[in-house]
């Protein structure tokens, strides 16, 4: 819950003589000093929260999700009180599923990371216990402020985004999210991103123990600074990644394939090989737009990610392909918005998927494929979900 009282909102003049950078700065240095001013005034805060902008955690009652969670958070702690929902259609159907080795979640919707924050955020919107598991925002050892403006650009069907993997970093965000993950009710993924084998070993050691966390999910979407060459793309790079993070940790380590590989399932087949619990296919496809006013690229950084149902049919062709060339599950992302969507991950043999472009139009978008998914299995006299994973995959050839 924010902590301000909600404030009238000023409308100040632009002056549009002026560079539009230079007005809104001006306007926003105004709303500031205003926001001092009212803090002081506000009613009932105490002269700590007054004097700080913060408020003061002993003065204050533990907030509801306080109380259901049992403990006192920090100041930059979120405070929340989860959604639940009143009803569960989908809990009469069985939705297990194995996500990856040693991997069983409740149903196979997940949001994918970077689309879903730390979770708490989207808490207070929908009923995340319901989900089969988040994924958190890509974490690397040291905080990063991500890349500069413009981060998102649309495009038909799609969004292109650069955020640059902007995270408060491993120590941080276990600090600070770890409480409020376990009190969530639904099991948390760790996204790890790094720039050398050690940078993915080191957030996994940092996050060990963090509560609520249940596997790791290894970006392998960023480049290797000795080098240059994404871990991704190079099936010998790949399988060091995982070698090491699995020596490191007990928890499944999924790896996430990226479309801009050569030869995807060679990466896929060389990570199952050290090791890998699980795949995930696909991150964002490489793409740009170009600004033709300023005759420039859109995004701050030029390229960026591909997302949502635009790049759907590269991430259910891939899935089929990797699905028959490893025998560990593999988890479908890439333009799932609905129930169909997701069907077609499982019978292209995904044995879970990710929902992430699609939230950000429709936060209940995940939700809306679970209960479409216990409809199908219902409506269709089938005994699990289970039955659907790999309907659409070629016979196995008679040996
Ligand atoms: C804004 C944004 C941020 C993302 N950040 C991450 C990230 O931090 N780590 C990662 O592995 N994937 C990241 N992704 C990729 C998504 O997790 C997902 O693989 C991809 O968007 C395809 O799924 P979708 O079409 O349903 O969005 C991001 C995607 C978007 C749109």
């Amino acid at each position: 819950m924010p902590w301000r009282r909600p404030r009238k909102r000023v409308e100040r003049p632009i002056n549009v003589s002026r560079a539009i950078e230079e007005s809104l700065e001006e306007a926003a240095a105004g709303e500031e000093e205003d926001e001092s001013a009212e803090l002081a005034e506000l009613n009932g805060a105490s002269v700590l929260e007054a004097a700080t902008g913060e408020p003061d955690i002993e003065a204050r009652a533990p907030s509801p999700f306080e109380r259901l969670a049992g403990v006192r958070l920090g100041t930059d702690v979120p405070s929340i009180t989860p959604v639940r929902s009143a009803a569960r259609p989908e809990e009469d159907v069985d939705l297990a599923v194995d996500a990856a080795r040693g991997l069983r979640l409740r149903n196979p919707v997940l949001t994918a990371s970077g689309t879903f924050g730390q979770g708490v955020e989207y808490a207070e919107l929908i009923d995340v216990s319901r989900l089969g598991a988040f994924v958190n925002k890509g974490t690397t050892v040291h905080a990063r402020p991500g890349n500069p403006q413009y981060r998102i650009a649309e495009t038909p069907s799609g969004i292109l985004n650069s955020i640059g993997l902007e995270n408060p970093g491993a120590a941080e965000v276990a600090r600070k999210y770890g409480k409020a993950w376990v009190s969530l009710g639904v099991p948390v993924i760790v996204n790890v991103a790094g720039y050398s084998v050690e940078d993915y070993v080191a957030v996994v050691r940092e996050m060990a123990g963090t509560p609520g966390v249940v596997a790791y999910e290894l970006n392998v979407s960023c480049p290797n600074v000795r080098g240059g060459m994404l871990f991704g793309c190079d099936p010998g790079l790949a399988a060091q990644v995982t070698a090491a993070v699995k020596q490191e940790t007990d928890l499944p380590v999924i790896v996430k394939l990226t479309p801009n590989a050569p030869d995807v399932v060679a990466v896929a087949r060389a990570v199952e090989a050290a090791g890998a619990d699980g795949l995930t296919a696909i991150n964002t496809v490489l793409g740009m737009r170009i600004d033709v006013k300023r005759r420039r690229p859109i995004l701050g950084t030029g390229s960026g990610g591909l997302s949502g149902p635009a790049i759907r049919p590269i991430a259910v062709h891939i899935t089929y392909q990797v699905a028959q060339a490893v025998s560990i599950p593999v988890i479908g992302a890439g333009g799932v918005g609905d129930t169909d969507d997701a069907l077609e991950f499982l019978m292209a043999g995904a044995s879970a998927v990710q929902v992430g472009t699609a939230t950000f139009a429709d936060p209940l978008a995940p939700l809306r494929v679970i209960e479409g998914l216990a409809a199908y299995v219902r409506s269709n006299g089938l005994g699990s979900i289970r039955e659907v994973i790999g309907t659409a995959l070629p016979p196995e050839p008679i040996a």
